[in-house]
């Protein structure tokens, strides 16, 4: 009996114990009642913008995954895009390289433009566009080929290198761009499959800036990652900032505050609210904004 008793306030304890640390209620209104369609709160646009991008629409057949959506995004900034997961990040993401052409059913309407030409032209050349815009993905993705060969893979396709040692010479630079040459310059020869899962990450990275893209877009590029080696990504991205515009996908609220200077708030295929990153995680305009930052869902 005293056995069952115990049990049972126990469970009352831990009862207690997840109430009081359950995330406060969500907001009564729904969302989409709080929400404008294609009306975005704070500072979505740019007198220097990289990309100007109107009323975006994106269908996958008959559903609605991004919902009328402009914003610019400046020259050698970086914005994070952030909100609860199915909020169109990705999708709104790989519109600025057209990777969403490869998905049959995905139709991509609106006016999307690099440098104020229109990216969606069908006269432009995809492969030459996604060198420009380059992407580094969630999970890492080598060629099984060797570190050397995943790096020089983007230069040789493009005919940057004349000789030999140009092409060296480009891949050490990118190596070391990545925080990456003194791990490995020992052994370029040796398959990229056998580093470590940031060593990789970081080997992606290198890959992706040796063809010397304008654009970098990350889609949650250190969710697999341990501490250290997001650390070493977070350093690499503010190094890149320097010359790249780059465009970083995180559910890291904290990753986004410390290497953005805009973040981006997504919700239900909206864009909710942009502002300077500082003012998101302080002051945000919007409810939902403010109900995602503290925490109330995603
Ligand atoms: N290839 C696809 N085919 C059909 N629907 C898709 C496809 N990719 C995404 N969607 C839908 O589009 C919506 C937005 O998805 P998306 O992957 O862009 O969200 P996300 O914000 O990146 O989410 P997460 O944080 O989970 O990565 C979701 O409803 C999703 O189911
Ligand atoms: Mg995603």
């Amino acid at each position: 009996m005293s056995t069952l008793n115990a049990s049972l306030s126990n469970e009352q304890a831990q009862r207690d114990l997840a109430e009081a640390s359950a995330p406060a209620a969500a907001p009564e209104k729904p969302a989409e009642s709080v929400i404008e369609y294609g009306k975005t709160v704070g500072t979505p646009f740019s007198d220097d913008p990289k990309f100007t991008l109107r009323d975006v629409e994106v269908f996958y057949g008959d559903t609605q995954a991004i919902k009328g959506i402009s914003l610019d995004i400046a020259k050698n900034e970086v914005i994070a895009f952030i909100g609860p997961s199915g909020c169109g990040k990705s999708t709104f993401l790989r519109c600025l390289n057209r990777m969403n052409d490869s998905i049959d059913i995905c139709r991509v309407k609106g006016q999307l433009q690099l440098d104020g030409k229109d990216l969606y032209d069908p006269k432009n050349d995809v492969v030459e566009l996604r060198a420009r815009v380059g992407m580094v993905f969630q999970k890492p993705n080598p060629f099984p080929k060797s570190i050397y060969d995943n790096v020089a893979y983007g230069p040789r396709i493009h005919g940057l290198a004349n000789r030999k040692s140009e092409l060296d010479d480009i891949v050490e630079n990118s190596l070391r761009k990545a925080g990456l040459w003194d791990e490995v310059k020992d052994r370029l020869d040796a398959p990229a499959t056998g580093m470590s899962g940031g060593q990789q990450q970081r080997l992606c990275i290198a890959r992706t800036i040796a063809v010397s893209p304008e654009v970098v877009l990350m889609d949650e590029p250190c969710s697999a990652l341990d501490p250290i080696a997001t650390a070493r990504v977070e350093e690499l991205i503010a190094e890149l900032s320097q010359s790249y515009t780059i465009i970083i996908v995180t559910h890291s609220m904290q990753q986004a505050a410390r290497v953005s200077h805009r973040t981006a708030y997504f919700h239900l295929g909206h864009l909710v609210e942009v502002n300077e990153t500082n003012k998101v995680f302080t002051a945000p305009e919007h409810e939902l904004t403010e109900s995602y930052i503290t925490g109330r869902f995603g």
